[in-house]
This record gives structure tokens, sequence and C-alpha cells, in this order.
């Protein structure tokens, strides 16, 4: 069928998993248990290292190993102060697949490269899609601006298509993909696969506090905001008390530092406490249109059922 065809990408092929979907590094979210349940169900599971030291990052990948014999992957935060450390741990692990974010990942590449670990920085601009290219990444995950968490400056729908004209490697669109629709029109801007974040914070698997899913599950569309605008690490998250003061003392002309200080902890007070009043619960815009908890398993099916129906019969 034409569907299930478009859906087998060179992305299904380089990473050896039967759907292009990979689920997001989501810091505090993605451990090993919603990262296994991923990659049983057909997609690539990732475990978010954030600021986790290099053991707690080695123990979560051995127990994503003992639920699943399946491909996943680990998301490294650059600026991480453990980074150089997490990075050997990818080696040591034989991790298959690293995606990178919050910043630049070049002095890592050769070694990676080396032990055969399959590399694909998180982009926002042409230039650093290029840049990456030539740096030997293997693919790129392409992040619009509806995405939970940082963010960029540029929509999913323009940002794709320029990244997937200026580089050779296949590209994986994130930020505002929540069903098979999404899905569908990604492959059509060109994307191979796509990197679903939001949708996966309310699966069953996902170990996040109930309030935090209630909270993305009762989302509306413009529930979402963007905090962090004025240091120049802008963040998305559902509106809250906590959102509230940070942009008014934005207003305000506050320093970053100062700024830091409201957001300090902040993901894990909502993520583990469950404070969705004053935590920040990172979401991206799409989770007025996610409905409902469920596994990882029937989201994978949902979505690509929906994407094959899409692209058979055009709508
Ligand atoms: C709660 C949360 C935490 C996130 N943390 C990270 C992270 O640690 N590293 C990263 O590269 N991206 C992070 N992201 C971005 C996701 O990996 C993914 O690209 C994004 O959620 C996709 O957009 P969507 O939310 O519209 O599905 C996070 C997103 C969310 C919602």
């Amino acid at each position: 069928m034409e569907g299930q065809k478009a859906l087998h990408t060179e992305i299904c092929d380089l990473l050896h998993i039967k759907y292009p979907i990979i689920q997001g590094g989501m810091a505090w979210v993605a451990e090993h248990h919603l990262a296994a349940a991923v990659s049983e169900a057909g997609g690539l599971g990732i475990i978010a290292s954030a600021s986790a030291t290099a053991e707690i990052v080695r123990n979560e990948v051995r127990k994503v190993k003992e639920l699943t014999d399946k491909p996943f992957g680990v998301n490294i935060m650059l600026l991480n102060p453990h980074a150089p450390e997490v990075a050997q741990v990818i080696i040591e692990e034989k991790v298959p697949v690293v995606t990178t974010g919050a910043g630049n990942p070049e002095k890592f590449l050769k070694d990676w490269k080396a032990a055969g670990v399959t590399i694909i920085p998180v982009v926002a601009s042409v230039a650093l899609a290029k840049r990456m290219e030539r740096s030997g990444a293997d693919a790129l995950i392409a992040e619009g601006c509806e995405a939970g968490g940082h963010i960029g400056e540029l929509t999913t729908m323009a940002l794709i298509p320029q990244i997937v004209d200026a580089v050779s490697i296949p590209v994986i669109a994130a930020g505002g993909i929540g069903d098979g629709r999404g899905l569908a029109a990604v492959i059509m801007l060109g994307a191979r696969g796509a990197q679903v974040g939001t949708r996966f914070v309310v699966a069953n698997e996902s170990i996040v506090h109930d309030n935090y899913k209630k909270r993305v599950i009762s989302a509306k569309d413009i529930d979402s905001t963007v905090t962090g605008r004025s240091t120049g690490h802008p963040v998305r998250s559902l509106r809250n008390n906590m959102t509230r003061n940070y942009l008014k003392l934005e207003e305000e002309g506050k320093s970053f530092e100062e700024l830091e200080l409201l957001t300090l902890g902040s993901l894990r007070r909502a993520v583990v406490e469950g404070d969705i009043t004053e935590g920040s619960v990172m979401a991206g815009q799409i989770a007025g249109l996610i409905s409902r908890e469920q596994s990882c398993k029937e989201i994978m099916e949902e979505m690509t059922d929906e994407a094959c129906r899409v692209i058979q019969k055009g709508w």
C-alpha cells in the first residue's frame, strides 16, 4: 500500500526501526520505562540525560537494555557539565543512537563515529543543519517552535522544507506533531520521520506525575506560552503562575540570573512532585489536540494507521 511504503523511510533503515517515529528526549520525563516502551512499539525510544551524571545515564541505559533488545538512543544536552563523561558512556555502553541538544556536538563526533554510534543533532536553522552535515551527522532532527521545551524561532512548516533542501542527509521533523495527519504532513514536507514529545508525555508508560498529565490533556490550543525570549533561551510550557511571574519579570528587564532563580528545578517540581502551579509544565502547542492517556503501542499504531490513510486518500 502507498501509505505503508511512504512510512518505510531511510530513517527506518538507518535506525533499524519499524515506524519512522522517535520519542523526543525529554528532561525528567524520558527515562527507561518510556524509552523501552516506545522502542518495543516499533519506534525509537530515547533516554534524556539532561543534567544527569554519567553513572545515572549508564544505569538508565542498562535498564532499557533489560526491558528491550530493540534499538534506542540517548539525548545529550551539551550544556550539561557532565557531557564529556556522558559522551563516553554512550560509547562504552554501545548505545546505538545519540541525539544532541543545547550546543554544538562537534568535539564528540569523531569518537562517536569511530564507535559506530548514529549521530542525530537537533537543529532549528538551515545554517546549523548544514554545519552538522559537514561535521558528519547521520541525520538531523529539525525542530520547529511549536515544540515543548527549549525552542528556536521558525515554525515546523517553514523550517522543514528549507532544511530538507539544504542538506542531503535524512531529516526528522519535530514540533507540533501529535497524530497521523501531522506525521503525514511532515513527510509531505520532505521529512523522513517525526520526533514526538508532548504526546508521549501522557503515555501510560510515562512516569510523569498525574497532575502534569491531566494538565496536558486538559490544555486548549492557546494554553502554551514562551518564557525566556529576552534572555535568548526561549522555553515553551503551559501557562501557570510561574510563567506569569517570569513574563512579568522579563517585562521589567530582570537579568538572566534573576530569571533563572525562578525556573531552577522547576521542571522536576512539575514532573516529579506534580506542582503544576509553580513548576514548569513544558509542553508544545499540540497539547490542545491530546485528549487521553494511551500506551506507547496504541499511540504508535494510531499515528501510523492514520498517516497511511491520509497519504493514500489525501485527507
Ligand atoms: C517536557 C519536555 C522536556 C524536553 N526536554 C528536552 C531535552 O532534555 N532535550 C531535547 O533535546 N529536547 C527536549 N524537549 C523537546 C523534545 O525532545 C521534542 O523535540 C519536542 O517535544 C517535540 O515537539 P512536541 O512537543 O510538539 O511533540 C523536551 C520537550 C518536552 C515537552
